[in-house]
């Protein structure tokens, strides 16, 4: 293995930066120093795809253009602009701590790491992320692209996500840091790793620092980073209707602690019919009236839907029904009926706004 020593040091930094003065793609949140918008975009792009969050991260900036903005909205608001983008305890943290830097640092966002790290949803890699990008501290960073890079760098081969692995890669992340710009320098670490460095197929014939790399000079560059250890994907149905009156739709909010916590969702069952439409008619009719005293007549299937989140295959099995009776009862007060326009309004489950949509595409 290549020795990291001062000459190893010298050598990759001059040749990341030289690349990525060439290369770099220009994406919105590179062309700032707010600390605000490069807050944004690193809770954005958490498990999500650059691609993914371009549209949102200006529509999000265009109607909360400050953190002041962001923390007077309402959490309604920002769950409606964050639909569709997922893992939404991310928008719920960003809103929290919106407001912790306005009443408690005096609308000032923290500028070192450590005090990034003690607010809601900021963990080590966002601390270092906004810390040198935004106030050109030398702070280390490790997200996915990352932790692929300096594994082939080293041609690490243990577990990367085991205790050991992240204490040997943050080491590294601050060793190679360089003291003169180190921001930039973070940012060409991550677009080496997303652009060059890449899963499947890295393209180290075109790679700046491929001398420089352990796991090239060793062609093991497809063996390193070991695989994650997935969890294995489980089928799961489920049974939602549409409930109509006249113009009108019963939505469900879903609780703080529930999967879409804050959402709006049709009611949603896992009924145990085998995929029976008769069977199911009849389960969801009695559920909603035992739980919300709407009497609903026979429905009629109007969609099967298939969507994954995190290990859940889901197949949804979704009915329309007309009130015929009863009054909307519902002891938790998560229930309401709503109208077209305020649908457009509140943020809803991706298959809730799917089947709105197909609704009001009828
Ligand atoms: N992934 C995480 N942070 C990123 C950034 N600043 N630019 C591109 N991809 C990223």
């Amino acid at each position: 293995m290549n020795a990291i020593n001062r000459a190893w040091l010298q050598q990759f930094r001059r040749r990341l930066i030289a690349w990525y003065q060439r290369s770099a793609r220009p994406l919105p949140w590179r062309e700032t120093r707010d600390p605000y918008r490069i807050w944004v975009s690193e809770i954005m792009l958490q498990q999500t795809t650059v691609v993914a969050v371009a549209p949102y991260f200006s529509r999000f900036l265009g109607r909360f253009p400050t953190l002041a903005d962001l923390a007077g909205g309402s959490e309604e608001e920002v769950l409606r602009l964050w639909e569709g983008l997922g893992y939404y305890s991310r928008a719920r943290n960003l809103h929290k701590a919106a407001q912790v830097v306005m009443t408690q640092h005096g609308g000032q966002f923290p500028n070192t790491a450590a005090a990034l790290e003690s607010l809601p949803g900021i963990g080590r890699y966002t601390a270092g992320a906004i810390a040198s990008f935004a106030f050109d501290r030398p702070a280390p960073i490790v997200e996915a692209n990352t932790l692929r890079l300096y594994c082939r760098l080293l041609a690490f081969d243990g577990d990367p996500r085991s205790a050991a692995g992240q204490k040997l890669l943050w080491e590294f992340a601050a060793r190679v840091l360089p003291r003169k710009s180190p921001g930039r320098f973070n940012q060409a670490l991550i677009e080496l790793g997303a652009t060059i460095c890449k899963p499947e197929s890295p393209a180290c014939p075109t790679c700046p620092v491929k001398t420089a790399c352990a796991a090239f000079t060793q062609g093991i560059q497809h063996l390193v980073p070991r695989p994650a250890v997935r969890p294995e994907m489980t089928d799961v149905t489920e049974t939602a209707v549409v409930v109509m009156r006249g113009q009108q739709r019963l939505l469900i909010r879903r609780a703080p602690g529930e999967r879409w916590g804050g959402l709006w969702d049709l009611p949603r069952f896992s009924i145990n019919s085998h995929g029976n439409p008769a069977a199911d008619t009849r389960a969801i009719a009695e559920i909603v009236f035992d739980r919300l005293g709407v009497q609903i007549g026979t429905g009629k299937l109007l969609a099967v839907l298939r969507h994954t989140v995190t290990r859940y295959r889901i197949t949804l099995r979704c009915y329309v029904a007309n009130q015929v009776g009863g009054e909307l009862a519902d002891s938790l007060g998560v229930a309401r009926w709503v109208t077209p326009a305020e649908l457009d309004d509140l943020p809803l489950s991706t298959t809730g706004r799917k089947i709105a949509r197909l609704l009001s595409a009828r």
